[in-house]
């Protein structure tokens, strides 16, 4: 698919990752090695939930996407080892709504974080987020540079 998309367009190639696979960072070096720029992780997680009283599923697709505050460690596992396998920069989200959610995944990896539930709720929250990094970088006495995979090294 990357590839396809690669002869098509020269630009700024950005190929979001779903975590349903066993392993992302499998999916991650076949993106980046056709061609993407940038990889974004990840997209929703598969769930299920039923009617409590038909015992049915609820959704008229059966399954959809999980997204929110229950899938951030799982999110922040697949942003850790997507950079220790590519090369390219890593866009991470998952279960983000507040600053120290954005320095976690930064120390994952990534070099750029988003919001995507907890926006809908709060528009606003992305920008007050940005806003926000920049004191929490000044109270621990870091830089961005410092901070994005820093929790890949052992001290
Ligand atoms: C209502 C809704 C619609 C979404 N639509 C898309 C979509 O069209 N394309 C996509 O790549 N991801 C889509 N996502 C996934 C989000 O971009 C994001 O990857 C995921 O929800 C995890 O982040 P979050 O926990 O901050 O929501 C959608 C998520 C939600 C909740």
């Amino acid at each position: 698919m990357v590839a396809a998309v690669r002869r098509a367009w020269p630009g700024l190639l950005v190929a979001k990752l779903t975590p349903n696979v066993a392993d992302i960072t499998a999916i991650g070096q076949a993106a980046e090695a056709a061609g993407a720029n940038v990889l974004a992780a990840v997209n929703t997680y598969k769930g299920l939930v039923l009617d409590r009283q038909t015992l049915k599923p609820y959704l008229g697709n059966v399954t959809g996407g999980l997204s929110g505050p229950a899938i951030k460690p799982l999110a922040l596992r697949a942003v850790f080892e997507l950079f220790d396998k590519v090369a390219v920069p890593i866009i991470g989200m998952g279960g983000v709504s507040t600053v120290g959610d954005v320095l976690e995944f930064m120390a994952c990896g990534a070099k750029v974080v988003a919001v995507g539930s907890a926006g809908l709720r709060d528009p606003g929250l992305g920008t007050r987020l940005a806003a926000g990094l920049d004191a929490a970088l000044d109270d621990r006495g870091l830089t961005l540079d410092g901070l994005v995979g820093s929790a890949h090294i052992t001290n």
